[in-house]
């Protein structure tokens, strides 16, 4: 299962790097490749476009103004289904993609239990064994993966309809459905937060597809360690030496 999910992501990674390319300067890193770009911009095209046109139906009292945007309200509630549809499609194809980086370690739990004090800001550097991705980004991974199994279940039932299913179906669907749809947009919210003006210069990779060495000593130091097998603590206090004009060692 897994090799087959590997030749299937390794195809789809080099047919993409033909398409397009990522440019790697002195300093920097290569973070995420073309075919891992293309999927994170169309999940969060899918993702907006099924938001926006589900608002409309969700609450048509306070966000009707959204729905002209789809051709009005029976075509925005046409429409919502088939946006759903291509999220999942696309995060589904992410999932395979990143399912690797994204398997949950002992020092992941760790990361949580240091939670508080990575967001009251006490450290300059993330703990030491922190890798590709942080616990905080792999609890949000497998939330969309969560969520995405109750959007497919809720949303058969939703579009198919009572008919079939029946009404209780239907309406512990409607629930479900929407309460899926509001953890997922808090968590998108913080998302956006850290990956531009929260965590500055991480935007850049899912853009150019690079980071500055900085970077990964900084946010993902286990990662750094890793790709150049440098120390990140000795990289980090190098370059402070280095921007105060002291002699390197
Ligand atoms: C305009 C909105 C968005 C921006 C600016 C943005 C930006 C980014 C960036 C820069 C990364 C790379 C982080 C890293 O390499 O460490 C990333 C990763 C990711 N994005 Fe987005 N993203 C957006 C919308 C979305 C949406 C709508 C979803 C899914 C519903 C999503 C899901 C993810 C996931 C699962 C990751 C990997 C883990 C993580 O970094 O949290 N993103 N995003």
């Amino acid at each position: 299962m897994s090799t087959a999910v590997d030749r299937f992501d390794n195809k789809a990674r080099s047919a993409f790097g033909q398409i397009g390319q990522t440019e790697v300067y002195e300093g920097e890193l290569l973070r995420h490749r073309v075919y891992t770009r293309f999927l994170h911009w169309m999940v969060a095209l899918f993702f907006f476009l099924a938001l926006f046109s589900g608002f409309g139906i969700y609450l048509p009292w306070l966000f009707r103004w959204f729905t002209p945007f789809f051709g009005g309200g029976p075509m925005a509630r046409w429409m919502h289904p088939w946006f759903g549809l291509g999220f999942v499609i696309f995060f589904g194809l992410q999932a395979l993609n990143w399912i690797k980086p994204m398997r949950w370690t002992a020092a992941d739990t760790r990361w949580m239990r240091n939670l508080k004090s990575i967001v009251r800001g006490k450290e300059k550097m993330e703990p030491p064994e922190t890798g590709f991705f942080n616990g905080g980004q792999k609890v949000q991974f497998w939330e969309i993966v969560s969520g995405c199994v109750v959007y497919v279940i809720t949303g058969i039932i939703l579009w198919i309809g009572a008919g079939l299913f029946g009404r209780w179906a239907v309406a512990v669907s409607y629930v479900l459905h929407d309460i899926s749809a509001l953890i997922m947009l808090g968590g998108i919210f913080i998302h956006i937060y850290l990956s531009t003006i929260g965590e500055p210069g991480t935007f850049h990779s899912m853009t150019r597809g690079a980071v500055s060495e900085s970077w990964a000593w900084t946010f993902h130091p286990a990662w750094y360690k890793k790709v150049t097998g440098r120390d990140p603590r000795q990289a980090y206090e190098e370059a402070l030496r280095k921007q105060s004009g002291a002699p390197s060692r």
